[in-house]
């Protein structure tokens, strides 16, 4: 079958590449794709969220199967123009992507059923959020509710930083729509934890662990990231949390949706916070990890395409994936400035020499080719992915692969992974 990939970041270029290997693929879109994707893939100059546009070339071109990476076409409802047209998807309907495109939504499913996540309060107008910060004071986390390019969640060390946030939200219209209304919540201590399932609208099949780091600097220090850098195994997400995960937030959440009339299908990743090893519920994003995809389609063993179109089919039940024992790790390497402002052009050379490398695959991200050249056009441009015996190995031989790209208009953390080594 044909299959489009709708996306252009290291994930895609992952999914991608675990899709143009698979046994059922005759051939593989990606729709816009990058410099990296165009070597495993068509690429298509159709942009993520040009909805009419995918869905005229998926209805055109006979595509079997199309995989939605970012949250945006989820959100705005690109699955369910798919599938009312008979084209299979994976990637929830707008209903199920309302568990990321919602904050105060997902917090409704976690009071329905009891999943354990921070004390909140949800408001659309200034005074009583006020009331509300003063009576529950500070430290505490402000969060507007929709969509906000991952800047929409304030931790606020004082309530004079809180009130801030929410005027800015509610007043300011700083997130336009989506800080309309705001999440307020109690701000938790512990261990962040992701955990990844497929889920096919009944049954839910875990992913093995993988965690990512968000702050740009060594020892995650300063500004929040879409994510520096992942590792595989997570150490923090053993047999006994990943079983309480499934029971007490997962399946929970998997049945309240399906009760709701809005079965979920794809893959659902929870933000966990691990206190006293008790997993509480951070938030829901309704698609892989960036870079957290990078490393789990590195140690996938089996067949990406069958286990898609399952979660399209309700056959998880019958499914189940085999992964490498090694442990896979990326480094992510972002233009200079991220994630603030960047420059955009510089050329990137070396890339071929680090994926020559045993157990290495250079994914990208924000790559052009201009003329014969590589250059950086994002934010997070490449994701220097290895495999290795262990994590500590999958270490070295990355930065080894990263020490082999000449880009002087880059930059990258050197630790990454240092929780697990
Ligand atoms: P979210 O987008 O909701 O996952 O929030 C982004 C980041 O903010 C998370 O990865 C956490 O590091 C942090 N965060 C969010 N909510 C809380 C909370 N209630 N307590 C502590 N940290 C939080
Ligand atoms: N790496 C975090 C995310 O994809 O949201």
């Amino acid at each position: 079958m044909k299959v489009l990939v709708i996306g252009s970041g290291g994930r895609e270029h992952a999914l991608t590449w675990a899709l143009s290997a698979s046994s059922l693929a005759d051939e593989v879109f990606a729709a816009p794709g990058n410099a990296g994707m165009a070597e495993d893939a068509t690429c298509i100059d159709i942009g993520a969220e040009d909805l009419d546009g995918l869905h005229a070339f998926a209805k055109s071109n006979d595509v079997g199967l199309v995989v939605i990476g970012p949250e945006a076409p989820l959100v705005a409802g690109l699955a369910d123009r798919l599938v009312d047209d008979g084209i299979k998807v994976f990637g929830p309907s707008a209903a199920a992507a309302r568990l990321e495109g919602s904050k105060a939504f997902t917090k409704e499913v976690c009071d329905r059923t009891n999943i354990p996540t921070a004390a909140y309060g949800r408001f659309t107008d200034v005074a009583p959020a006020l009331d509300y910060l003063q009576k529950v004071g500070a430290p505490i986390v402000v969060k507007a509710d929709g969509l906000a390019a991952g800047k929409g969640v304030i931790m606020a060390e004082s309530v004079k930083d809180a009130e801030i946030a929410v005027r800015d939200m509610l007043e300011g219209n700083r997130f336009g729509d989506a800080g309309a209304e705001v999440v307020i919540e109690e701000w938790l201590g512990g261990e962040e934890a992701s955990f990844f399932a497929l889920v096919d609208g009944e049954t839910a099949l875990p992913l093995i662990s993988a965690q990512d780091h968000k702050r740009v600097g060594d020892g995650d220090s300063g500004p929040n990231t879409g994510g520096m850098g992942a590792y595989s195994p997570a150490p923090i997400v053993t047999e006994p949390l990943t079983g309480r995960i499934m029971d007490e937030v997962i399946e929970p959440t998997v049945r309240a949706m399906a009760g709701m009339g809005c079965p979920y299908k794809g893959v659902l990743y929870a933000g966990l916070m691990i206190e006293d090893g008790n997993p509480k519920l951070l938030e829901y994003n309704v698609r892989f990890g960036d870079p957290e995809c990078q490393v789990l389609m590195m140690r996938l063993m089996s067949d990406l395409l069958p286990a898609l179109l399952a979660v399209h089919d309700g056959g998880l039940k019958h499914m189940d994936l085999r992964w490498h024992k090694d442990a896979a790790l990326t480094v992510v390497m972002a233009a200079n400035g991220y994630p603030g402002a960047y420059e955009k052009g510089s050329e990137i050379k070396g890339v071929e020499a680090a994926n020559a490398l045993p157990g290495v695959k250079v994914f990208h991200a924000g790559t052009a080719r201009n003329g014969g050249k590589l250059v950086a056009t994002g934010g997070r441009v490449l994701n220097v992915t290895a495999l290795a015996p262990t994590i500590a190995e999958a270490q070295t031989r990355a930065y080894e692969a990263v020490d082999a790209i000449d880009w002087p208009g880059g930059f990258c953390r050197r630790d990454i992974g240092w929780r697990a080594v």
